[in-house]
């Protein structure tokens, strides 16, 4: 193999990789997304085919990705680039790196703006406007938050400064000490939630609607949806997991740390799930009322819990933070590129990037108000941009890593990076990077297009 032109400085530990690794992957996809694409598909059926997906697909790309990252020890593209090179494969391979750095990109224009939300709420919702709210008022004020331009775009704004400054510091110090303490307190706030939840009366249908499958509620495009969200949740297939497996040291088990984390990932979404779904149903509410979902529910918790304003304000705070971990995991294989490929410094690849998602994420801003009827295929600006990314950029993505991974990375170096004690693991998870996850993927793509006829 070709010497990596940099090596980059490597993780202090184990521990500190799966911090990192999951303050991408847990963020605004297992709070925000997680709960309204269920309950725009279906419930049920949709968690169920997002297991299976996280199981069978997600898991085996991420250690795909992580191994290939600690191979490649560069940015995603360079990455790919000199590991083709070695192998004798296509150059065309880096590509796949470059398919990466778009959809993070393209991604984050709008997290930023979801984000802001967040933001904005922190501030919001210890407010009188909050006290003892109901589903209307709640309704009603996220409606004119959302409506309103100039709100949208301050607090798009404000995140997207917040993501450059922390990116230009570099990728450890504060961030990986953040995530420590973060993950915790975010889910120790979702198990109170999930008390209250069970209190609100509307707790067994909540866990009905989202544990018992119904399949005659999901279609094909529900389908994808879920392939899409276990993509996005996991942070796969766009080249992040990557990036902090080139950190990743020698001899740390690829494994048992994807495992872990595709483990709390789940956790968390099926957590939020559960806080809000029996709220939904508690205040005669219904659940597919997309992406505003968390922001029209949660608050009647805490309005009416008391001393629930600050509950809010916490756990707003939480969410914020486990955004702007993904947000920096996003932009990382863009700046990653920029200073290994261009020479820019790590803070001009980070204002320079970040200032671009913030200009292409003014079109998700105004897509919620002002340019609600800018429309393509039926799709506003952040449908589509969502679309695009989610159900096609990342699960496409992914199967790139997964292929290269199986079938252009020899098996002696594969085997040699994973270091499986169990040989038939081993085995098992080729015939997932090889067969599965590119079949799977594909079913669900010719599933969605309508040619399987349902
Ligand atoms: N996984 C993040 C979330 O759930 C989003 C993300 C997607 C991060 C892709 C990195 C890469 O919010």
């Amino acid at each position: 193999m070709t010497e990596p032109r940099f090596l980059h400085a490597q993780w202090s530990s184990r521990m500190a990789f799966i911090f990192a690794a999951s303050g991408s992957a847990i963020g605004l996809g297992n709070i925000w997304k997680f709960p309204y694409l269920a309950g725009d598909n279906g419930g049920g059926a949709f968690v169920l085919v997002y297991l299976l997906c996280v199981i069978a697909i997600g898991i085996p790309i991420m250690i795909a990705e992580t191994l290939l990252g600690r191979r490649g020890r560069q940015s995603p593209i360079n990455t790919m680039a000199s590991l083709a090179e070695a192998a004798k494969a296509s150059p065309h391979w880096r590509y796949a790196g470059w398919l990466g750095v778009i959809a993070g990109f393209l991604i984050l224009s709008y997290y930023s703006v979801i984000a802001g939300w967040a933001m904005a709420y922190i501030l919001k919702i210890n407010s009188a406007l909050f006290a003892g709210i109901d589903a209307a008022g709640s309704a009603r004020l996220f409606e004119t938050f959302k409506s309103t331009p100039e709100y949208q775009v301050i607090w798009h704004s404000l995140f997207m400064a917040a993501t450059i400054f922390i990116v230009s510091r570099g990728v450890s110090g504060g961030l990986e000490r953040a995530t420590r303490y973060m993950m915790p307190a975010l889910l120790l706030m979702l198990l109170v939630l999930d008390v209250y939840a069970m209190n609100s009366g509307g707790f067994a249908q909540g866990c009905a609607f989202l544990l018992e499958p119904d399949f005659n509620k999901i279609t094909g495009a529900g389908i994808l949806a879920a392939m899409g969200q276990a993509f996005f949740s996991l942070g796969l297939g766009m080249g992040s997991i990557m990036v902090y497996g080139s950190y990743l040291p020698a001899h740390v088990s690829i494994t048992r740390s994807s495992i872990l984390v595709a483990s709390a990932d789940t956790l968390v979404a099926l957590m939020a799930g559960l806080a809000i779904f029996p709220l939904v149903f508690a205040n005669g509410l219904s659940p597919t009322m997309g992406p505003g979902l968390i922001f029209e529910t949660l608050p009647i918790a805490f309005g009416q819990l008391s001393g629930g304003g600050w509950f809010g304000m916490l756990f707003f705070t939480l969410v914020f933070f486990a955004a702007i971990t993904s947000s920096v995991a996003l932009i990382e294989p863009a700046v990653a590129w920029l200073s290994e490929n261009r020479g820019l410094s790590r803070s001009r690849a980070s204002l320079y990037s970040g200032s671009a998602c913030w200009l292409l994420g003014l079109g998700t801003a105004f897509s919620f108000n002002i340019g609600s009827e800018l429309k393509w295929f039926g799709k506003t600006v952040f449908e589509l941009v969502d679309l695009l990314t989610a159900e096609i950029m990342l699960p496409l993505g992914g199967v790139l890593v997964a292929l290269f991974a199986g079938w252009i990375l020899s098996r002696e170096h594969s085997e040699a990076e994973l270091e499986m004690k169990d040989a038939r693991h081993y085995r098992i998870w080729r015939i997932l990077v090889r067969y599965i996850a590119p079949a799977g993927v594909l079913i669900v793509f010719l599933d969605a297009m309508g040619l399987f006829g349902r």
